[in-house]
Formats: C-alpha cells, sequence, structure tokens
C-alpha cells in the first residue's frame, strides 16, 4: 500500500494533492555501496506516505535519479510525485529538452511531476519559461516550478507570458531560517503558488548551531514524545502550504519523518518557537545553507 493514513497534504494550484512531508536525495547515489540501503529507506518512505521524492540532475549527475529510479520501480507511477530540476547551464533552448530527457532516463519514467529551475544563470529567465511550458506541451513534465527565487524574482517571473504558471517554489527554510516568511512565502500564498522547503533539518547547513540542542525545542519534543527533528517538520509544514524534503537514507529517521506529518503543534507551542526563534521583522536575503 502507498500512502499513510494522517499524513497532511497540500493541494497544488492544479488541484493535485501531495503529502506535505516528501523525500529529499541529495548526496543519494554519492556511495554504490549504499545503494541497497538508500533504495530501502526510499521505499519506507513512499510506504509510509512521503510518496513525492525530490532530486536533481546535479546530484552526482545521474546517481541520484538512477537510485530514485530503482527505488519507485514496483510502484505504480500515478501513485507517486516525482521532481527533478534542470542546472542553470541546460535552462535554455539548447539543453533543455535534452537534460529533461537524460534525467527521465536515469529515473526509468516518462514524465516528471514538477520540474524546477534549480538556480538562476546567465540564460534569460523569458528563455527558460518558454521552454519548460514547451516540456509541459510535449506532456514530459506536468508542471513546471523555480528554486532559489526571492520575491522579487518571483516579481520579475510573474511578468513574463507564461511565468504565472509557476506551481511551486523550493527554497531553503528551517526553523533557524525564516526570511523567507516576511515577503516571499505572503507573495506564494496569495497567487497559489507551493514552498517546498529544502534543508527542513537544517544538518547540512552552517545555520543549524543554536537549533539541534534548543531548550524550547526539546520541551516540545518531549511533550510530543518525539524528536527535535520531528518538531522542527511538523513546524514546517504547520500552514498547509509548505512541504518539507527532510533527506534520510536511515530507516528509523525516514519513519519519524514520516510520523511527523501527524504532528499537531498548539497554539501556545508555536508562540514558545517564535520566541526562541523569531520571524523576520524586514526583507533579508535568501540563505542557501
Ligand atoms: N533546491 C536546492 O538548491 C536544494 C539545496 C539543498 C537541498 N535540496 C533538497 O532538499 C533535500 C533536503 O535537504 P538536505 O538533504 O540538505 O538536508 P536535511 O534534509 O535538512 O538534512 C539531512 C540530514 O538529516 C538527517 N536526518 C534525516 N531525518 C532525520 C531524523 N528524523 N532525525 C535525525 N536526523 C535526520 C540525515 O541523516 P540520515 O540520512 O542518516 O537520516 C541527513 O544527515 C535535499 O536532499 C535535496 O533533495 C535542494
Amino acid at each position: 500500500m502507498i500512502g499513510r493514513y494522517g499524513m497532511k497534504q497540500v493541494m497544488l494550484r492544479n488541484g493535485i494533492n501531495v503529502p506535505a512531508i516528501g523525500q529529499g536525495t541529495w548526496h543519494i547515489g554519492d556511495d554504490p555501496h549504499m545503494h541497497d540501503n538508500e533504495v530501502e529507506a526510499l521505499r519506507t518512505g513512499i510506504g509510509n506516505g512521503m510518496t513525492l521524492i525530490d532530486t536533481a540532475e546535479l546530484y552526482g549527475y545521474g546517481k541520484s535519479e538512477s537510485v530514485v529510479g530503482d527505488a519507485i520501480k514496483p510502484y505504480d507511477r500515478g501513485k507517486l510525485f516525482i521532481v527533478s530540476k534542470v542546472l542553470p547551464q541546460n535552462a535554455g533552448r539548447k539543453n533543455m529538452r535534452r537534460a529533461c530527457e537524460t534525467s527521465l532516463k536515469y529515473l526509468g519514467t516518462d514524465y516528471l511531476d514538477l520540474y524546477l529551475y534549480h538556480w538562476r544563470g546567465s540564460i534569460p529567465l523569458s528563455e527558460t519559461v518558454e521552454c519548460l511550458q514547451e516540456l509541459k506541451d510535449s506532456e514530459l513534465i506536468r508542471d513546471w516550478g523555480v528554486s532559489n527565487f526571492d520575491t522579487r524574482d518571483m516579481q520579475e517571473l510573474a511578468r513574463l507570458k507564461q511565468g504565472g504558471n509557476c506551481v511551486c517554489v523550493q527554497d531553503l527554510y528551517h526553523i533557524g531560517s525564516r526570511g523567507t516568511e516576511y515577503s516571499l512565502q505572503p507573495y506564494l500564498r496569495k497567487n497559489s503558488i507551493a514552498f517546498m522547503a529544502y534543508c527542513p533539518l537544517a544538518i547540512n547547513g552552517t545555520l543549524r548551531s543554536g537549533i539541534i540542542g534548543n531548550p524550547v525545542l526539546q520541551q516540545i519534543a518531549d511533550a510530543h514524545n518525539s524528536s527535535v527533528q520531528q518538531i522542527m517538520l511538523a513546524w514546517a509544514i504547520r500552514d498547509g502550504n509548505v512541504i518539507a524534503i527532510p533527506k534520510s537514507t536511515a530507516k528509523e529517521h525516514t519513519i519519524q519523518n514520516a510520523v511527523a506529518g501527524d504532528i499537531e503543534l498548539t497554539d501556545e507551542e508555536l508562540k514558545m518557537l517564535d520566541k526562541a526563534f523569531p520571524a523576520p521583522y524586514k526583507e533579508v536575503p535568501l540563505d542557501v545553507e
């Protein structure tokens, strides 16, 4: 069975529901000895409702997409939501179609549910949008979005012909990095664009210090009989428009991440967390690590 009763869902503007907690894959595929373990962790996640998997051509240049391809083989493709990303240098007329077809080959599928422009490079945004739309028209992708875009980037995108078709933005977001709450997340909600939070556990980032081990987080985790990481995930998805994509190759972590999709934080707990990790009161540059 795919899916787990209780996992919160986020509805995309196209009416498709996706789990509020999915699975990241950065560094998955780096070590061939880990292959079976990684496949098992991803399948554990799928079996527990984390049917959204985020990957990218960048991650091991096909190695991560290949592991995802192996992991998803036994499942009904229609029940999964597969996200990949195109590198800036491939995000134009010359390379995008080939890059997308290569990702599809590694993933062993004939379409992506979501294709993201990984970060902005030198190719004009208008050309990137045209190429993304063409992939959608050719049914190689169901929808497209962007990553590492701030509010100003989104406003520029919205002014482009078909720029309004963007369904999702993927940026760094966790309890120690709340900059996107100031103007970007309100802008996205107003325009019915979903927000996907990468590095939701802050583990790979320099911002981690002061989060794990924070006494308020620990107190709330204890109250829910859960871990600090589970509270970080429950917090990230609290408003119904955010999808968090933790990466885990440890089966027990994967299960904990799925269970976090059930945790409801009380208003009082949210207030305590606001005090411990204040939201920004002005525009701040986008964090990337
Ligand atoms: N668009 C972009 O530019 C961009 C940038 C970075 C990341 N991403 C995407 O976002 C995903 C998530 O970000 P990330 O992988 O950098 O960091 P992350 O998900 O915040 O943290 C991953 C780390 O957390 C550990 N972990 C996972 N679940 C845990 C749990 N329940 N308890 C304790 N530790 C746990 C993992 O270890 P174990 O494996 O041992 O569980 C791993 O070391 C990436 O994998 C990638 O798909 C996108």
